[in-house]
């Protein structure tokens, strides 16, 4: 927002002042030569010499401008970090530490300004030290003119009147060149962010899915996030439609990146994902994302009221509707006890709500989105049985004819999986059901009974 800014200025004020100020110029110049070439030329050397000087003075300045712009968004950002990381901030007593960070962006925001205030300031007085050489130099050729009785007093006059309004202009300019520096330094990062591929990129993915059925499986499916190091090494299965399947396995084993790939928030580097058989990364992202929900541990609720959060991924659904979903994941239980029912405004992220509710609305999201597939982190927190229950009886709601990846924590949601993949180190080191896991004691028999022992 503040990249464009800058042309807006320059768009705004700044190119209709150098259009009246160019056109300016152009006249008095004319009729300056029809008075005295030789006078109009000993000004003209000097300016030209000077434009050229300033054009490479702008030119160091643009960098400067742009580093601004991306000082600026840094600052930004990390002040924006702070203030939603406020609570834990405090509960570690960082906020010295906090306030030193942000004063050290700031200053680097100083020094940045302070570097092009100074050249832009040599450009300015440099230009009217200009005027002030011009014009005494004129002084002396014209009087020797007039004392040679080569030119009237009149003409001299006009000369110098003249002459005011074709330097004025020129002097104007080096503000508006550093209008125009800003603009083009904006117009440098616009153009970065502009040029970035889409994610949707309509050149490859052209398959629009209709009718989807949900039958999602991994044809050797390798991935790395970072180059040489593969996370997830040759995975394959296949879920058929409404069925419910669960990733187990250690922490950092892989599991929350299979669900990405699910998603299509990830890619896989090599082997394919497949939606009813078509190539996920062929597939429209839109057309694929309408039929997905995803319900993660601590799911971000806007600021705003409960009804507002529910309806997000659907604002026109109808009322019953809503009010299927909100029973469905018995967010009724609690927001019939509050005054303002659906309407309770819940505050940044949801601050004014317990894990739970916040937990049970993001469920509700997911019911009302009605998707076909359903990507589910499964809180590890330990809630009081009652909201367990709730939770549980809701969860199952959202499941029902529903393609389900769960990455499940809860013995109870794992023992009612149509198959269970034990992740671990990037494979799949077991694949099936509890019953004919559990008999096989393998890793999941060993897992079982140590989460059995808890
Ligand atoms: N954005 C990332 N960039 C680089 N490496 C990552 C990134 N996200 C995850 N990893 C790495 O990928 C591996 C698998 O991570 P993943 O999040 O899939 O584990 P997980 O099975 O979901 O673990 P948990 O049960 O703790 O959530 C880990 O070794 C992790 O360090
Ligand atoms: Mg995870």
């Amino acid at each position: 927002m503040t990249d464009v800014e800058g042309v807006r200025n320059l768009v705004g004020t700044g190119f209709v002042q150098l259009i009246g100020g160019a056109l300016t110029s152009v006249a008095s110049t004319i009729l300056l030569i029809q008075i005295s070439p030789i006078m109009t030329l000993s000004v003209l050397v000097p300016i030209v010499i000077f434009a050229v000087v300033m054009l490479k003075a702008f030119g160091y300045v643009r960098p400067i401008f742009r580093e601004r712009g991306k000082i600026n968004s840094e600052v930004q950002g990390s002040l924006t970090e702070t203030l939603g990381g406020v609570r834990v901030i405090k509960a570690f007593n960082a906020e010295k530490q906090e306030s030193i960070n942000f004063e050290k962006g700031v200053d680097r925001l100083f020094q940045n300004v302070k570097k092009s205030l100074t050249a832009t300031a040599i450009i300015g007085s440099s230009s009217i030290f200009l005027i002030g050489l011009a014009s005494t130099g004129i002084m002396g050729i014209g009087g020797y003119f007039m004392m040679g009785g080569t030119m009237t007093m009149g003409e001299f006059l006009s000369f110098t009147l003249l002459l005011g309004f074709m330097i004025a202009p020129i002097v104007q300019m080096g503000n508006i060149g550093s209008q125009l520096t800003d603009a083009m330094a904006g117009l440098d990062r616009t153009q970065e962010l502009m040029n970035m591929k889409e994610e949707d990129d309509s050149e490859v993915r052209t398959e629009f899915l209709k009718d989807v059925q949900g039958h999602i499986e991994f044809h050797d499916v390798s991935f790395s996030y970072e180059e040489s190091k593969e996370v997830l090494h040759h995975i394959s299965f296949k879920s058929n439609p409404g069925s419910v399947t669960a990733l187990v396995g250690s922490s950092g084993s892989g599991k929350s990146t299979i669900a990405g790939l699910v998603a299509t928030f990830l890619n896989p580097e090599s082997g394919r994902v497949t939606i009813d058989s078509i190539d996920i990364a062929t597939v429209n992202l839109s057309s694929y994302r309408q039929n997905l929900a995803v319900v993660l541990q601590d799911d971000f609720l806007f600021e705003g009221t409960i009804r507002d959060n529910i309806l997000f991924p659907r604002p026109n659904a109808s009322s019953e509707e809503l009010d299927q979903a909100v029973r469905g994941a018995y967010v009724d239980e609690f927001t019939d006890r509050f005054a303002d029912g659906l309407d309770t405004v819940i505050g940044e992220r949801g601050v004014k709500l317990s894990g739970g509710q916040r937990q049970r609305i993001s469920i509700s999201r997911a019911i009302l989105a009605n998707p076909k597939i359903i990507i589910l982190d499964e809180a590890t927190s330990n809630l009081d049985t009652e909201s367990e229950s709730y939770i549980q009886k809701s969860l199952s709601e959202l499941m029902k004819n529903r393609t389900t990846f769960v990455i499940a924590h809860r013995l109870s949601t794992i023992r009612q999986a149509d198959q269970i993949l034990v992740v671990e180190e990037g494979r799949i080191v077991e694949h099936g059901t509890h019953d004919m896991l559990l008999e096989s004691e393998g890793r999941y028999h060993e897992l079982h009974t140590y989460q059995s022992r808890i």
